[in-house]
């Protein structure tokens, strides 16, 4: 038995206990998943609103279910064999009955000298013999069939390849001389995870590997074991990325296989752990030690997956301190519950960079453990998702498109499908609107799905208590930091150490020693230069600044008085870094950066566009950059660590700084595994001194509802949902579904004038007031049984998450659209997808029109049009922001929000049959504006973090399809391209293969789904 956890002893029961408690395998869904013949390909595109698909790579894949990243001659051969097997299926299953397991494996080892002659395939495994499988595993189970038989019938073609190299692995194995004197029964000795030795040996585990060399009666003594383990193996193998697969990891495969249906097993049969690895396969805790360095557990992880509570899939929130580990736990109860409970999980992030990034780390995963990861961000994303039939979903989604699936799930009746829901950064749920849509999520699968475990995690939480009463949560938390994190504050010269026990919450730490001329004193008064030159370039340092303006300002000052050695430190990468930036930038790079980045130092914040924001991260997480002045986007942001984080005044634009800011901001310092210390330094100014001792010793802001605040994006459009997706259809309904959200927990406190029914109602007659809802609201007590529905307008405008305080504007807009449609070039119809509320933010210097009396919001609008159209055309942010004199991150910006917000408006005109027209013409414009390149990078861009310059440099290197990406090899790819890590390679690989693997998943579903025999044709039973 492996090591139950990476290090952490379980408390669990003793091994020989939890051997016992294996429950023998019998065939499982998962284990057996059906390989069905390939249709042809054919057929329309995708479906609306979704990303191109990349139909090369497609056409191959489809045939081969399982097998999709293999080679293609040898799968046509296989293909081949199929085929001629079907024609002769009659003739061949009477003759396959005959063969026993011995001359099996010779059959075999003849098949691939006559190079996979069709004749001589025993058998394949049709959908409709699926049912049939588990029939024939009781039938082992009694000893009455013969086993031959059975595992003849069970096996799919696919597994002819796992037989060959299992009978390569144990002609090999026989020819070897140490193994003459072992055990018949003795497997490969190369597994390094366990002696498959002991599988055979022990009497109990007749459910584990087996090995092909042994003699029959070995064979036939484990016929049930070895036919589960073929059919799971062999699985495992289909899926294997190349045909090169190691016999070790063959045989890894068999036994993640065997642990995973062990796991589910046992699961299913009890709540205790009793799994190898928090009742997952070994293979995971192998998996975090290579992917991401992991080797033990700490303590508190350990107890937290531990507790009674979870056990009993209670909800939970979680919190601990910034770079506490939260993560890993919250990732091993997403792989129990796909892998083990076999439900899908959704997963929400607060950002689009953190969800790819996320996307980009749990692929490998996912194709190792055989899941699906989904990215629900910016325009990606289906609703409803397709639902799969073997393979579990992990949706990792944005805030804004997690609410969405839900909704849709709800609608398709599927709710119960989440197992699980996580929820990052919990406290989001006390920040303006995107806090008011998470509560809307929650509340919603609190009140439909009462067996989907919710999950919530952060560092800065303080009304704990309102949180667990709306989520009926259990709660954990530790103060545990795996690296100590000290805390100071910078007055005049002098540097506090922030001590919470003392009177004024500061001690005297030490005296800034930097000797600065007056020259240097009057341009660095804050003595910026002076800490970050403690500890660059060998360190890393952050600088938060209040301002963007700001962080230029602070990489230009303090790189104009770095001495001149700093520019030798990885000069050479530093000088790629430029010419990168060059190229991303067609030709130009923002002057600022050319000054300092020779010196290690950059800035970083929105006004950069999304390409040069990775290329920077990149160079920074790999140290050629040492100093980062950001702005406070960062702190929340992708996981950038740092010796050293100095907040540069306690300020975010005007604003004085918040606790939760302040805890994210210097949260960022000292991370485990990269840095063994952490320190933060705040630059208080005299006057701001009272102020920061009462932010330094202050508990964290509490979490409040926002569904009130945010009145059109909170309250309104919950209630307008819920009748929608018929939650809730009457006042008394409605009453009780807000009883259970953060609001009604916080109603006395945050509405005193009106009570929480007072309030629905307000909002529901303000829905039937803007032709939304239909019904008839009365006073107290009467007529609360009165349904209410939804108009199409309003189902429009839930569908399409277009915030009410739009929708009937919007409605009038594509109203006036249809009288007369310019459909010469794109301008109208990107007219109508300007967002609205970004008109709010630009100052076009139209002084003609202004000077006349118009609408400014419809002149802003247009002014947005002109530029996006420019995009559109040109497809070069950094020419049409200086063509408009707007930031190229605003333009990129504004990009994102156009393609969110045309697929919102294709969801809206899909609900109101007037607007039919729009749908096939927004389709096309939400793909234009979601990647606006050239249409031939596309395909490459889906792949989750590929942006358009490393699109450029793969498809110039002739990686030109997804296929191409799902199958390079990751050593090439460093080769080839330029500025490329090992790391960001094999994460591109693995994603553009998780990408490939669930396009080819949803081409499978929709053939099974067309192919379906209906059950209630006239004239039959
Ligand atoms: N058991 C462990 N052993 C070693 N490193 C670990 C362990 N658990 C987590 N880590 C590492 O610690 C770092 C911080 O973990 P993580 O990102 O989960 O922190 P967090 O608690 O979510 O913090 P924040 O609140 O700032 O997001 C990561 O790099 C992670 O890989
Ligand atoms: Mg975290």
């Amino acid at each position: 038995m492996a090591e139950p956890s990476l290090g952490v002893r379980r408390k669990s029961r003793p091994s020989s206990e939890r051997k016992r408690s294996r429950a023998p395998v019998q065939s499982s869904a998962a284990n057996s998943p059906v390989a069905p013949k390939r249709p042809s390909s054919g057929g329309e595109g995708p479906p609306p609103a979704e990303p191109p698909c990349c139909n090369d790579s497609e056409e191959d894949m489809f045939g081969d279910y399982d097998s999709f990243c293999g080679n293609d001659s040898l799968l046509a051969q296989v293909d081949d064999i199929e085929h001629k097997y079907l024609q002769d299926k009659n003739m061949n299953v009477k003759a396959a009955r005959e063969i026993t397991v011995g001359n099996l494996q010779s059959g075999i080892h003849q098949k691939k000298q006559d190079n996979f002659s069709a004749s001589e395939k025993p058998s394949v495994l049709k959908a409709d013999e699926e049912a049939a499988c588990q029939v024939h595993d009781r039938d082992l189970v009694d000893g009455s069939r013969e086993p031959a038989e059975s595992l003849l019938d069970d096996l799919p073609s696919s597994q002819l390849l796992y037989f060959e190299k299992m009978n390569e692995l144990s002609s090999a194995f026989r020819m070897s001389p140490d193994s003459k004197g072992r055990s018949e029964c003795v497997n490969s000795s190369s597994d390094k995870i366990r002696s498959p030795l002991s599988y055979c040996a022990d009497a109990e585990h007749r459910n584990r590997p087996m090995d092909f060399s042994s003699d029959t009666k070995c064979v036939l003594l484990k016929t049930e074991s070895l036919k589960d383990h073929l059919k799971s193996a062999m699985t495992g193998n289909a899926k294997a990325q190349t045909l090169q697969v190691s016999k070790t990891k063959q045989l890894k495969e068999a036994i993640l296989s065997e642990e995973i249906f062990v796991a589910r097993k046992a699961i299913e049969s009890s709540s205790v752990d009793i799994g190898p690895f928090y009742g997952l396969p070994s293979k995971v805790k192998d998996l975090f030690r290579q992917l991401r360095g992991i080797e033990t557990l700490y303590e508190w992880q350990h107890d937290c997956l531990m507790l009674e509570s979870l056990q009993q899939r209670k909800n939970l929130i979680y919190s601990l301190p910034t770079s506490g580990g939260k993560t890993l736990v919250a990732e091993i109860m997403i792989l129990q519950e796909l892998l083990c409970r076999q439900k899908d999980v959704l997963m929400i992030l607060p950002y689009v960079a953190i969800v790819q990034e996320k996307i980009r780390g749990l692929s490998s995963f996912g194709i190792e453990l055989g899941f699906l990861v989904e990215e629900y961000a910016g325009s990606k994303g289906r609703f409803p998702p397709i639902k799969r039939r073997v393979k579990k979903s992990l949706y990792i989604a944005t805030i804004e498109k997690g609410h969405a699936l839900v909704n849709s799930l709800i609608e398709t009746e599927r709710i119960s499908d989440l197992g699980l829901v996580v929820v990052d950064e919990l406290h989001m749920l006390g920040e303006g609107s995107r806090g008011a849509i998470l509560e809307i999520t929650l509340a919603k699968i609190l009140y439909t799905s009462k067996n989907t475990q919710i999950v919530g995690m952060s560092a800065t939480l303080n009304n704990v208590g309102d949180l667990q009463k709306f989520l009926r949560a259990e709660y954990y938390t530790n103060n545990f930091r795996p690296v100590e994190l000290k805390e100071y504050v910078k007055i005049r010269d002098t540097i506090y150490a922030v001590d919470s026990k003392t009177e004024n919450g500061f001690t005297f730490s030490r005296l800034l020693n930097f000797k600065y001329s007056s020259y240097l004193e009057k341009a660095d008064p804050d003595h910026i230069i002076a800490l970050v030159t403690e500890v660059i370039p060998n360190y890393s340092c952050l600088i938060f600044c209040p301002t963007k303006k700001n962080c230029e300002n602070v990489a230009s000052m303090v790189c104009k008085y770095l001495k001149k050695e700093f520019r030798a430190h990885r000069e050479k990468e530093k000088q790629d870094l430029v010419k990168n930036l060059k190229s991303i930038g067609n030709g130009s790079v923002c002057p600022v950066l050319k000054q300092t980045i020779p010196f290690g130092v950059a800035y970083h914040h929105s006004g950069l566009t999304n390409d040069e924001r990775k290329s920077i991260e990149e160079a920074y997480s790999s140290g050629v950059l040492c100093l980062l002045a950001c702005t406070a986007t960062l702190a929340a942001g992708v996981n950038l660590p740092a010796r050293r984080v100095i907040l540069r005044a306690p300020y975010v634009a005007n604003d004085f700084l918040k606790k939760n800011q302040y805890k994210q901001m210097i949260g960022r310092a000292g991370r485990a595994g990269i840095d063994d210390a952490g320190e933060s330094i705040l630059i208080v100014q005299e006057k701001d001194k009272h102020l920061v001792r009462d932010l330094v010793n202050s508990p964290l802001e509490n979490c409040y509802s926002n569904l009130l605040l945010e009145l059109t994006k909170g309250m309104q459009s919950l209630l307008l949902s819920l009748v929608g997706l018929k939650i809730a259809v009457t006042c008394d309904e409605v009453n009780n579904f807000m009883c259970g959200t953060l609001l009604g927990v916080q109603q006395q406190l945050l509405s005193k004038e009106k009570s929480l029914s007072e309030l629905i109602k307000d909002g529901l007659e303000n829905l039937i007031e803007k032709g939304l809802l239909k019904g008839r609201i009365s006073e107290k007590g009467h007529n609360s049984e009165c349904t209410l529905t939804i108009t199409p307008l309003g189902k429009a405008t839930y569908k399409g998450s277009i915030d009410l305080a739009y929708c009937n504007l919007l409605y009038r807009d594509l109203k006036k659209g249809l009288e007369g449609l310019i459909l010469e070039s794109n301008l109208h119809l990107l007219y109508l997808a300007t967002p609205y509320d970004v008109t709010s933010s630009c100052s076009p210097d139209w002084m003609i029109y202004l000077r006349q009396n118009v609408d400014s919001a419809v002149v802003n609008r247009l002014y947005l049009t002109f530029v996006l159209y420019n995009l559109v055309k040109e497809t070069n942010i950094w020419n049409v922001s200086e063509k408009f004199n707007m930031s190229r991150g605003y333009v990129q910006n504004l990009l994102n929000s156009a393609a969110s917000f045309a697929s919102c408006l294709l969801h809206f005109c899909e609900e109101l049959e007037e607007f039919w027209v729009y749908k096939a013409l927004l389709t096309e414009l939400t793909k234009q504006l979601t990647y606006c390149v050239k249409t031939e990078l596309i395909p490459l861009m889906e792949v989750a973090g590929v942006l358009e310059a490393r699109a450029k440099q793969l498809y110039n290197a002739g990686y030109k399809t997804l296929a191409h990406l799902a199958n390079a090899n990751p050593e090439t790819l460093i080769k080839m391209i330029e500025h490329l890590s090992r790391r960001q390679a094999k994460q591109i690989v693995s994603s553009a293969k998780m990408l490939l693997s669930e396009k080819a998943e949803a081409l499978q579903e929709e053939v099974e789904e067309l192919l379906k025999v209906p059950t209630d044709i006239p004239g039959t039973h």
